[in-house]
């Protein structure tokens, strides 16, 4: 298959990157998809030497370079199919939202709607469910659209949340479920993208 063939995939991550990497291993020696960028708005986050040791280049950019444009350009100008949010924290513009229509996906790590949010997100997130003696949480996998964490659905996973878990006991049985399951998820979408090329 010709590289142009390719669904040609970029993460958006300001964090450590443990999702990334996963996708990153993933579609290392994908048939339909490659991982051609990984953009991070953080230039001292763990994912920046994740990508390097991937042999994934890595585009630095600020906050306004996202509001303004040069992002959405520099994905387009790389012509990046979909966009994969892990752990990024940023609110994507509108404008960007319509520039890669239906083709931005994010991982949530609850149970949409709940616990979602401006201000919920990494540990704020699972003090929340255990503050709320939730007995279940989980990841919600999503379309982005211009309000954070409001997109369609595209698949939910549950875990249990024990009477004596703390946010570091529940986010690593969460961080399990997310690298289970966020490849295999976007793999399931790249047949439809395959076809739009
Ligand atoms: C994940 O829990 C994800 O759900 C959230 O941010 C976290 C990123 O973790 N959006 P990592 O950087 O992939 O380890």
């Amino acid at each position: 298959m010709h590289l142009r063939d390719m669904v040609r995939i970029a993460i958006l991550a300001s964090g450590n990157g443990s999702n990334a990497q996963r996708l990153m291993d993933h579609f290392r020696s994908h048939p339909q998809a490659r991982i051609v960028l990984v953009a991070t708005d953080q230039p001292q986050a763990g994912v920046v030497q994740r990508a390097w040791d991937s042999g994934v280049p890595c585009y630095l950019f600020n906050g306004s370079q996202l509001r303004d444009g040069t992002v959405q350009y520099e994905l387009l100008g790389q012509r990046v199919d979909l966009v994969v949010l892990a752990g990024f924290l940023r609110l994507i513009p509108a404008e960007m939202v319509r520039a890669f229509p239906d083709r931005i996906i994010n991982i949530h790590p609850a149970l949409l709607p709940k616990y979602g949010g401006k201000g919920m997100y990494g540990h704020h997130v699972h003090e929340a469910v255990i503050a709320t003696k939730e007995t279940e949480s989980g990841i919600t996998i999503h379309y982005v659209n211009e309000r954070f964490d409001e997109g369609g659905h595209i698949a939910q996973f549950k875990c249990p949340v024990l009477p004596t878990d703390t946010r570091q006991t529940l986010a690593a049985r969460i961080h399990g479920l997310e690298h289970a399951h966020y490849p295999e998820v976007i793999q399931r979408l790249i047949p439809q993208l395959v076809a739009g090329l």
